[in-house]
């Protein structure tokens, strides 16, 4: 296990873990002076790229992000999705996983987990791949948005799901939009860190996209919280680029050879 993965391991219990999304340099270098993880996520799909969920991204979209994402990172742990159908059968996963941490210089991959692909997450970390679980509302599988772990059924199989993949070695776990009572069990009944997603303050880690709490992806559910106004930011700086574009203020002298 690297010295990254065992000092954010530590954290559990003693400090909460701060992570974000990223899929610029640009946005990964500020990010890596706070955040303890950050994350090449799928999300890139809906953010970025406009898609109507995260279904068909491809590999190679995720790999240049991440290739990019990394020139911005020193710090932080690097860890990056496997998409949608680049995970479906052990040896499939195997070569995609080396595939991303040979290219990228990630420290870890996540995958969606169902009941389904616990032996993927057995082979992956026989093979020695670090891997990151995320369980409760899983984007890739599931085609409606649900709240998860709302009766003793649901939490019961969840609290098993997250045991059986501590088992299998994942070195942590995203909740996603899990119950409260359920992120606590959980969190209480595990040695790694839950890192939530409208998940409670009962997880041991937080994860946003970076996007949503900027203002900027004009997606703000009640899981997120808006830090900052970018949309209204780039907005202002655009107006006024165009009025000096049109009034002939720009270029100047000094801008011009
Ligand atoms: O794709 C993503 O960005 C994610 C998180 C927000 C957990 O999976």
């Amino acid at each position: 296990m690297s010295f990254k993965i065992k000092k954010f391991l530590k954290k559990k219990n003693k400090q909460k873990i701060t992570c974000l999304t990223a899929y610029s340099k640009s946005v990964a270098k500020i990010l890596d002076n706070y955040c303890d993880l950050v994350l090449v996520g799928d999300s890139l799909a809906n953010v970025l790229y406009g898609m109507k969920n995260t279904h068909n991204l491809s590999l190679d979209s995720i790999i240049n992000h991440a290739k990019a994402v990394k020139l911005g990172i020193k710090k932080s742990l690097l860890v990056v999705d496997l998409p949608k159908g680049s995970y479906q059968k052990p040896q499939q996963a195997k070569k995609n996983a080396k595939l991303v941490l040979k290219k990228t210089g990630c420290d870890a991959i996540k995958i969606e987990n169902n009941p389904n692909n616990l032996k993927i997450v057995k082979y992956l970390i026989k093979s020695k791949i670090n891997v990151m679980g995320h369980i409760g509302y899983t984007p890739q599988f599931k085609k409606k948005f649900k709240v998860e772990g709302k009766n003793i059924r649901e939490q019961k199989r969840l609290q098993k799901h997250a045991k059986d993949l501590e088992k299998a070695g994942v070195f942590s776990i995203v909740l996603e939009c899990v119950t409260k009572e359920t992120a606590k069990k959980i969190t209480n009944e595990l040695k790694i860190p839950t890192i939530g997603i409208g998940s409670s303050l009962s997880c041991d880690g937080q994860i946003l996209v970076t996007d949503d709490i900027l203002g900027l992806s004009g997606f703000y559910p009640k899981f997120i919280k808006r830090y900052a106004n970018l949309e209204r930011i780039i907005k202002m700086g655009v107006i006024k680029f165009r009025k000096d574009v049109r009034s002939k203020k720009f270029p100047k002298k000094k801008n011009s050879f």
